[in-house]
């Protein structure tokens, strides 16, 4: 690769240099910005585009890769991208469902049909996995990762790389992975997107960095910088955290790509001009500059001034070259390109029906009061809800190949599951919501919300007499999918009104309630947790939503996601998660000055973890000695009896806490966690080995190491459980 590189950099003018630099979208799909790319065809053909992205399908593609390499000089094939989030074409649940999922050979396989489908539609690289750790649901992106934990976040990170990338990047069914946002973008003040950073060093490296580091540990090919400031200074031009972080501390060799326009972005960040900024950014590590042409444009000039080396612009280049060379691009430029692959292995039966389990084993279980669910056959049901038979909107953010007209809806799921003779009633109820200026803003990428031009009282009549000759109610309500995503936070994260009222009015019928809630993010459910019988959460399930979600009201799947990220009662309550440091007052009953709220207890309305099952799960703990052995560390041993009536699977967790630290350490931490499959009456065994090294963590030097000393664990069904052993580190 070095002499092959080499060789062709020789040959390369400085322009052509730059040109590799410099990310194009013309804009045909679905631009994330306001700016789009002009002049493509003859930019390409003069050598001013390393990459394109907004370009899908092997006839697309093919076309702009011949003219990269029949008509330019020195005819370097281009790399082509996606925002290929959850899935390609066939559309599996959001991230942050997946994740429910604790599933990680599942996320590996939901990543590799994803590569596959997307390079059989002439894809090579996809900007992800999102790794953002996010404890701020206002912020609408946490729809797009893997939550609030820097465990559970790796791992999923881990998964995702793997399953793009596979152990060969030159096959044409594996694709290069993106890591984004880098760095810190989850923590965007006040949940509103594009906004600040500020943290601590140890924040960062302890709670932030990890699934970063995961994923360049997984051995990631790309990683984009994100929008935000780190430590005052834009991502996409840190020195710190592109160069002596990054591939400094760890050993990064790929190349770092922009976000969308955020070179320029530097210019209101207030770093100066586009010649500054993107002289900056050039300098701190970044090598590909998406759609803003500040690299393209300003280049040359910053080179002729002295402000960047020659040098400078030949490393930027060389990473780009080297990655489209592991990408086997130079030995065949189409080798992603085969328009009979794309007829046959796009959205094949078996992926639907993958699609179909990983949506069914990402939703989770919130409440089941009297065992409502799962229904039975015989129930006649009303079934309600301005999601309910709707199909634009199973899909979810993100999901810019997926078709919202080929997913399935939950009325037709029903009857897709239970045919036809299944007595089920539909009603709309209500609008997603009544607010056309907040429907205005969910409908820019085609129609989410529609206003029925019934009356809102109408609607909630029709649902109403409908439930009135029901045995049971299932409702389902939510966001429409562009609620949340990028560009959608939102202050007040409740149901929008329509259905709340809607949701009061069938409260007062008396019948069973049962509760579908489709949401890109935690949502306060307060309300409803106190008034209805049963809540499954099921996130943005993908194109087979409604069949999953049947499969789970019906009780062919029995739930077994765990939250990824702590629900809060109200907004108040934000930042809410569960490895929270301990504070000096600790709340106490009755005890005016200790922490709290004088208006809501501290405790979230469902923690990190949670998630209930059709049937319960009893846990006996052991472990193997009281001190752990420095070398081979310790095991701790759970025995998970399935005490129910149905098989299950369980997501089996280990926290630990440790007592006394150099600095003050969480009040609990994930360590590890399994799912396993517990057939109903029958026990299963789980061992866990924690060694010292799951115990390091990042010392005010920064030094990564652990502290002797005594640590409290359990294992249990989610982070709320009470520590019931302790060990020893000498
Ligand atoms: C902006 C988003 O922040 C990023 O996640 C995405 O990959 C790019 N746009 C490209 O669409």
């Amino acid at each position: 690769m070095d002499v092959f590189v080499s060789g062709l950099m020789q040959k390369m003018t400085i322009e052509e240099k730059i040109g590799q630099l410099n990310l194009i979208t013309p804009g045909s799909d679905i631009p994330t910005g306001s700016v789009v790319s002009t002049d493509v065809e003859s930019k390409i053909k003069n050598g001013q585009v390393g990459g394109m992205f907004g370009v899908i399908g092997p006839e697309k593609i093919r076309k702009a890769q011949e003219l990269a390499v029949n008509e330019s000089r020195l005819k370097i094939p281009l790399i082509f991208g996606s925002d290929v989030i959850h899935g390609h074409k066939t559309t599996f649940p959001i991230p942050l469902g997946l994740a429910s999922s604790w599933d990680t050979g599942l996320i590996k396989k939901s990543a590799q049909i994803a590569a596959d489908e997307a390079t059989a539609d002439g894809l090579n690289w996809v900007f992800s996995p999102m790794v953002d750790i996010a404890r701020d649901p206002r912020w609408g992106r946490v729809a797009e990762g893997s939550g609030e934990d820097a465990y559970l976040g790796s791992q999923m990170a881990k998964a995702m790389v793997m399953g793009y990338q596979g152990d060969d990047l030159s096959k044409n069914n594996t694709v290069m992975a993106s890591v984004k946002h880098f760095a810190l973008y989850g923590a965007s003040e006040a949940g509103r997107d594009y906004n600040t950073v500020d943290m601590s060093k140890l924040r960062m490296y302890n709670e932030y960095l990890p699934p970063y580091k995961a994923a360049v540990e997984a051995g990631v090919g790309s990683v984009m910088s994100s929008f935000n400031v780190v430590d005052g200074i834009p991502a996409t031009g840190n020195k710190w955290l592109l160069t002596d972080l990054l591939r400094g501390e760890w050993g990064f060799d790929g190349f770092v790509e922009s976000d969308y326009t955020s070179v320029n972005e530097m210019i209101d960040h207030g770093m100066g001009d586009l010649q500054a900024v993107s002289a900056l950014s050039l300098k701190a590590g970044l090598d590909m500059d998406m759609v803003g042409e500040g690299f393209l444009t300003t280049l040359k000039k910053s080179l002729d001034e002295g402000k960047v080396t020659e040098e400078d612009i030949n490393l930027a280049c060389r990473r780009i070259l080297e990655a489209k060379y592991k990408l086997g691009l130079f030995d065949d430029p189409f080798r992603y390109i085969d328009e009979k692959r794309a007829e046959q292995s796009i959205l094949t039966a078996e992926n639907r029906a993958f699609a179909r389990e990983a949506a069914a084993r990402s939703f989770v279980l919130l409440k089941n009061g009297k065992q409502v669910l799962p229904l039975a056959a015989s129930k006649k049901i009303a079934l309600v809800g301005p999601l309910a038979n709707n199909n634009s909107n199973m899909l979810g953010t993100w999901a810019v190949s997926g078709n919202p007209q080929l997913s399935v809806g939950v009325l037709d799921g029903i009857k897709n599951v239970m045919g036809a003779d299944v007595k089920v009633g539909y009603a709309k109820g209500a609008n997603i919501t009544d607010d056309a200026a907040l429907a205005k803003k969910a409908n820019v990428f085609g129609e989410r919300v529609d206003i029925d031009a019934r009356s809102p009282e109408a609607l909630i009549a029709e649902a109403v007499s409908l439930a009135k000759d029901s045995d049971v109610v299932v409702a389902v309500v939510g966001e429409a999918s562009e609620m949340s995503g990028e560009a959608a936070s939102r202050s007040d994260i409740g149901l929008p009104e329509s259905q709340k009222k809607l949701l009061a009015a069938l409260k007062k019928t008396g019948k069973p309630l049962v509760l579908v809630v489709m949401s890109g993010r935690p949502l306060t459910l307060e309300w409803e947790n106190e008034n209805a019988d049963a809540i499954l959460q099921v996130w943005f399930a993908g194109i087979e939503a409604g069949n999953a979600i049947a499969d789970v009201l019906f009780g062919n799947y029995n739930p077994s996601g765990k939250l990824p990220m702590t629900f809060p009662r109200n907004v108040g309550q934000i930042p809410i998660f569960y490895n929270h440091l301990p504070t000096g007052r600790p709340f106490e009953e009755n005890s005016k000055f200790t922490t709290q709220y004088l208006d809501v207890p501290n405790e979230p309305l469902f923690p990190f973890g949670f998630g209930l099952s059709y049937t319960t799960f009893a846990y006996k703990t052991s472990q193997s000695a009281a001190e752990m052995d420095v070398q081979n560390g310790i095991v701790f041993t759970a025995e998970i009896t399935n005490t129910g009536n149905f098989d299950g699977e369980e997501v089996v967790q280990l926290y630990i806490h440790q007592k006394v630290g150099v600095i003050s350490r969480p009040v609990k931490e994930l360590k590890a966690f399994k799912k396993i499959m517990v057939k109903k009456g029958e026990t299963v065994k789980v061992d866990f080995t924690l060694t010292v090294d799951d115990l390091k963590y990042y010392h005010p030097d920064l030094d990564f190491t652990y502290d002797p000393g005594v640590f409290e664990f359990f294992i249990g069904t989610s982070s709320d459980g009470a520590f019931t052993g302790s060990f020893v580190v000498k």
